[in-house]
């Protein structure tokens, strides 16, 4: 053997030894897996409920009406409006568009308003997908509640914007999903543009209902498998919302490479992902960034609230002295120290999720991972070049944003990330997605096709 093939492969055994432990596994999968099991970790969120089959009858007539314009006030509006399968579960906007869309079939960053109208939905629109393993609350801060942990062997009812605080709502149906999805359809920003501009909100949901009884009666029994059931009895509103939640909890999508991992594939993610997942995970005193403090479990979220500081793009809840703040669960609470607080997203999937943050500030996955590093210095340097959307209120940014920092900011500069950490951090995310979310073919079953039967016309066939 030649003398420096005898060097080679002296030095590579040697380097095996140092990376390889006996059994073959590296030194880095030896941390990583010891830390994934002190965690707990699966890659499997939990759920008591059931997840219900796309083909299941109610999640079929479900998907009928998520995808239904006559669900809109003015017959602009279906919640796919901002919550297509092809645009992760969301709209890729940043602030949604809802009623008076220019071209209400046109999704994504085409999508305009017409003339004369303003931006007029003040949060980002969140992903549907997984949303069935949200157990303690949905929307950003908190609105839609359970009375207790969502466990079918606990479960006390939901707490919704229609009652007081703390109390619950005899209409907020089984489940949260089923109880949100009551709430789009009489905001007016939304769904509900002019329609019975002064009518209550229980009265527009009946108003809504009735309308579908013209044409929705063969599509409802079919649902609900009952038929015999007479128009009266089966489009309801409470009907309607248990449909669309039954369609959404069924987007689950968690068949991520890291899950594989965690299930024992040492290939399933990269050496790069390895180490960004041990720096998402790790203590700072161990060298990571400790995002496993708010992003925890296997959903990747404590469902707490916390004030991360987001940058305070758009018009803003119309609170604090500018009018243009956004309290988050702080106007839900009236807690002084809930100001700013907004709840602790999933992660799942976060890769197609953009535009990030309560009002969609970052339209890059790195933008928001360096927000979540170094907070302070990503709002002083915050690029507003980045959004895509003309006509977005920024006048106010700077001095919302800073109010939130200044009141109780749950972040800090993480001082030991370097920028080889960060690229790490952004491939561990990415092990986080789910490959039918980006496959046409994989989501088909959540898009109806042009020829499945249209009880009124009004279904919308997105173009992007
Ligand atoms: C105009 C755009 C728009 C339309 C139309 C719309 N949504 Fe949303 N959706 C949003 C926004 C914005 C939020 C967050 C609001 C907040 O937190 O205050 C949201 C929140 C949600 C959430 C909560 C997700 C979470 O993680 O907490 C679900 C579920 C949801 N919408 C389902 C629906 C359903 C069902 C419909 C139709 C009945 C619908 N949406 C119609 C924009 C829209
Ligand atoms: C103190 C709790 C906390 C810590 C620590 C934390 N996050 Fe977050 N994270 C949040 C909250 C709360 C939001 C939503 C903020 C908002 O919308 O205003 C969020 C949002 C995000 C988002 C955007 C998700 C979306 O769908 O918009 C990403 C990505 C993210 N965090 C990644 C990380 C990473 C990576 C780390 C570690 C470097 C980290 N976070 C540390 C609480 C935290």
């Amino acid at each position: 053997m030649n003398i420096h093939y005898k060097v080679l492969a002296f030095l590579l055994i040697i380097y095996i030894s140092f990376s390889v432990s006996a059994d073959g596994i590296s030194k880095t999968d030896q941390r990583l897996r010891k830390l994934a099991q002190q965690l707990n970790l699966t890659g499997t969120p939990k759920t008591d409920s059931p997840i219900p089959a796309i083909d299941s009858p109610l999640a079929q007539l479900g998907m009928k009406l998520f995808y239904s314009k006559a669900l809109g006030g003015e017959k602009d509006t279906a919640c796919v409006s901002c919550h297509h399968p092809l645009l992760g579960g969301g709209d890729n906007l940043s602030l949604p568009i809802g009623a008076h869309a220019l071209k209400p079939d046109v999704l994504g960053l085409k999508r305009k308003l017409k003339k004369g109208f303003q931006l007029a939905v003040p949060r980002n629109a969140p992903s549907t997908f997984n949303s069935i393993f949200y157990k303690k609350s949905l929307f950003h801060d908190g609105r839609v509640q359970a009375m207790a942990d969502q466990h079918f062997n606990n479960f006390e009812g939901i707490n919704t914007p229609d009652v007081p605080s703390k109390t619950l709502d005899p209409l907020g149906g089984e489940n949260l999903v089923q109880a949100q999805a009551r709430f789009p359809i009489i905001s007016e920003a939304e769904m509900r543009g002019n329609f019975m501009p002064d009518a209550g909100t229980q009265t527009v949901r009946r108003a809504l209902a009735n309308r579908l009884k013209k044409n929705w009666l063969p599509a409802f029994r079919k649902g609900f498998s009952e038929p015999g059931a007479s128009a009266d009895e089966l489009i309801t509103e409470q009907n309607i919302s248990a449909a669309i939640g039954e369609y959404e909890r069924s987007q689950v999508f968690i068949n991520n490479p890291w899950r594989k991992y965690l299930a024992g594939d040492n290939n399933a993610i990269s050496e790069q992902a390895k180490k960004g997942a041990l720096f998402f995970f790790q203590k700072e005193s161990e060298g990571g960034a400790n995002c496993n403090r708010c992003h925890s479990g296997d959903f990747f979220t404590d469902e707490l609230f916390h004030n991360t500081a987001m940058p305070q793009i758009g018009m803003g809840k119309g609170e604090g002295k500018t009018k243009t703040e956004d309290f988050g669960c702080g106007s839900v609470t009236n807690n002084k120290g809930d100001k700013y607080r907004f709840r602790t997203p999933t992660l799942l999937n976060v890769e197609v999720t953009g535009p990030w943050g309560h009002a969609g500030a970052y339209t890059t996955l790195e933008g928001i991972t360096r927000h979540m590093l170094f907070p302070l210095e990503s709002i002083r340097h915050y690029n507003k070049k980045q959004l895509k959307q003309k006509h977005i209120k920024l006048d106010d940014m700077q001095v919302n944003t800073l109010a939130a920092a200044k009141s109780g900011l749950e972040l800090h500069t993480i001082k030991n990330a370097s920028e080889k950490d960060i690229k790490n951090l952004l491939e561990f995310l990415k092990t986080l997605t789910d490959p039918c979310v980006k496959s046409k073919k994989c989501l088909s079953p959540w898009i109806p096709s042009k020829n499945d039967n249209d009880p009124d016309g009004l279904m919308l066939h997105a173009r992007f």
